[in-house]
Parts: structure tokens; C-alpha cells; sequence
């Protein structure tokens, strides 16, 4: 049925789907699992830290969702194949993939070495092409569509500087999603990414090397002060544009990149 034949509450129901969430022990990704559960998905939630994980979807199933863990290493082609494998071997299907592990080492472009590079551009971009490849695969072969989400960076439009490989794979995330959304349209593959802003996770609040706890707090404080909105993200923020990209509610929609970000990109 088209979206505009459904009443708002049938095309924010995502109940029978099945949907894969990497990066989902914590943070965003953990966040937008939250979400997907509650509107009716079966969510797979994915990563390295398999405790993380596994209490992650727990903690899912004891709000009367249904959700279980895989763990899997998105920054090779094989985890990400096995990430989409695991949720057909178990659910049989496969509707929505949220491309969300990613990570961010600050380090200053004159001392970035090839290791960091390489670690950041094969979880951020290889991981996610393979996955998404993956998954629209198992979508057509199964003989039904999906949405494809992925997750980006205010940093793909605007560099805060000493993330020059973080910019670059998430410059990379946007135009890939871009590519996929042409190539996968006609599949009834839609393809749309986020773009965060600064957004409260355990992988932000953690202490860089160097700095003091009230160093950090006054930083954070300064720049909530200036952002239009008033405030710093949350997980939450991220996960509720992700339940729209991945419903019916969308499906005039790909190619996108929808920056969720209180305003920081306009200060
Ligand atoms: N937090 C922000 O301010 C912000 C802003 C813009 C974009 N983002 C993007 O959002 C995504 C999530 O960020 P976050 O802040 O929630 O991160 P986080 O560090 O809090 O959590 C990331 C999760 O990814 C998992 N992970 C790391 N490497 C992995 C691998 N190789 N395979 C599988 N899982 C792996 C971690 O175990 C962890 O559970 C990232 O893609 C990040 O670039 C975050």
C-alpha cells in the first residue's frame, strides 16, 4: 500500500519488518535500535563488544520489543556480509540496514598515520558500501525492497579540523549514498544518510588524552551556549529521523542526507 493510502500511525508501523543496526551496543546506534523496536521492528543489533550488545538488545526485549545481538567486525567486507547474513539465517528477512558504526579519531592531519586512515575509512565507507551491498541484495533476491540509512557527519559538509580522514569517509558516506540510492531506486532500494551534529555519546564524552574533566565540561557547555537550538544532541534526536527514513512515511525519499544538528552547521 502507498503511504498516502495509510493513516500516520500505519506508516510509522514498521511491525513484520526486520532491520540490522550496526555499531549498536551504545550511542547512536543503540539509540536508533531503541526506536525501531518500538515501532514494531525486529532489530539485529551489531558489533565488536558483544556484552555491549547482547545488554543492548536485552534491554530491548524487556520493554516487550523483540531484538537480539550478533557481534561482527564492520570494517571488513566479511563482517559486514555477515552482519546482513545473520538477520536472514534468523528473522528470514532483511527491510532496513542503519549503516551507524563509525569511528572518529582526533588526530592533527601532520601527524595522521596510514594505520589510523585505514582503520577509519574501512569501518566509515568500506564496511558500509559491503554492507549495504549485502543487504540490497538480500532485499531483491528476496523480491521486496527496503531503506538503506546511513550514518554521516556535519563534518561531510563542514571540517571542525584534525579529523581529515573522518571528513574524508564521511564526505565518502555522502556521495556513496548518493550512488546507491541511483543505482538501488529502481529496486525499490531507497537510500538516505543522517548527518549528525554534536551528539552526547559514550564515544564523545570520553575524555581525550590531556584534558581535565572540567576542561571538557566547559568546552561542552561553550558550545551548546552557541548553538541555535541551545543545547548538544542526544542519541534519541539521531534515532527518531531514523524511524522516518526507514517507514513508509519517507518513500518519496532517497539520496538525501538530512543533517539533524540544533543548528550547529549555521554558527
Ligand atoms: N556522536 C557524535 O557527535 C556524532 C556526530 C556525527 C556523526 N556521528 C557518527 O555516528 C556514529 C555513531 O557514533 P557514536 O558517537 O554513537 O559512537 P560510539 O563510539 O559512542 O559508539 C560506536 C559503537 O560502534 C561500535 N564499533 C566500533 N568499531 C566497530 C567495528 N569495527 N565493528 C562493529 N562495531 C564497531 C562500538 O563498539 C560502539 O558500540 C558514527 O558513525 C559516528 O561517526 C557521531
Amino acid at each position: 500500500m502507498a503511504a498516502r493510502d495509510m493513516t500516520l500511525a500505519q506508516m510509522y508501523d514498521l511491525s513484520g519488518k526486520v532491520a540490522v543496526v550496526t555499531g549498536a551496543a551504545k550511542g547512536i546506534g543503540q539509540g536508533i535500535a531503541n526506536r525501531l523496536a518500538e515501532a514494531g521492528a525486529t532489530v539485529l543489533l551489531v558489533d565488536i563488544d558483544a556484552e555491549g550488545a547482547q545488554a543492548s538488545a536485552g534491554a530491548i526485549e524487556e520493554r516487550g520489543g523483540t531484538a537480539s545481538s550478533a557481534v561482527a567486525d564492520l570494517s571488513t567486507a566479511d563482517g559486514a556480509r555477515a552482519a546482513v547474513a545473520t538477520a536472514v539465517e534468523r528473522y528470514g528477512r532483511i527491510d532496513v540496514l542503519v549503516n551507524n558504526a563509525g569511528i572518529y579519531p582526533m588526530v592533527p592531519t601532520l601527524q595522521l598515520s596510514e594505520e589510523v586512515w585505514d582503520r577509519t575509512l574501512n569501518l566509515n565507507l568500506k564496511g558500509l558500501f559491503f554492507a549495504s551491498q549485502a543487504a540490497a541484495r538480500a532485499m531483491t533476491d528476496a523480491g521486496h525492497g527496503g531503506s538503506i540509512i546511513n550514518i554521516a557527519s556535519v563534518d561531510a559538509i563542514k571540517p571542525i579540523g584534525n579529523l581529515p580522514h573522518y571528513d574524508a569517509s564521511k564526505g565518502g558516506v555522502v556521495m556513496l549514498t548518493k550512488s546507491l540510492a541511483k543505482d538501488l531506486g529502481p529496486l525499490d532500494v531507497r537510500v538516505n544518510a543522517i548527518a549528525p551534529g554534536a551528539i552526547q555519546t559514550p564515544g564523545t564524552t570520553a575524555l581525550p588524552e590531556g584534558v581535565i574533566p572540567d576542561e571538557l565540561r566547559a568546552m561542552a557547555e561553550q558550545l551548546a551556549a552557541a548553538m541555535p537550538l541551545k543545547r548538544q544532541g542526544e542519541p534519541d534526536d539521531i534515532a527518531r529521523t531514523a524511524v522516518f527514513l526507514a517507514c513508509p512515511a519517507s518513500e518519496y525519499l532517497t539520496g538525501s542526507t538530512v543533517v539533524v544538528d540544533g543548528g550547529m552547521l549555521l554558527i
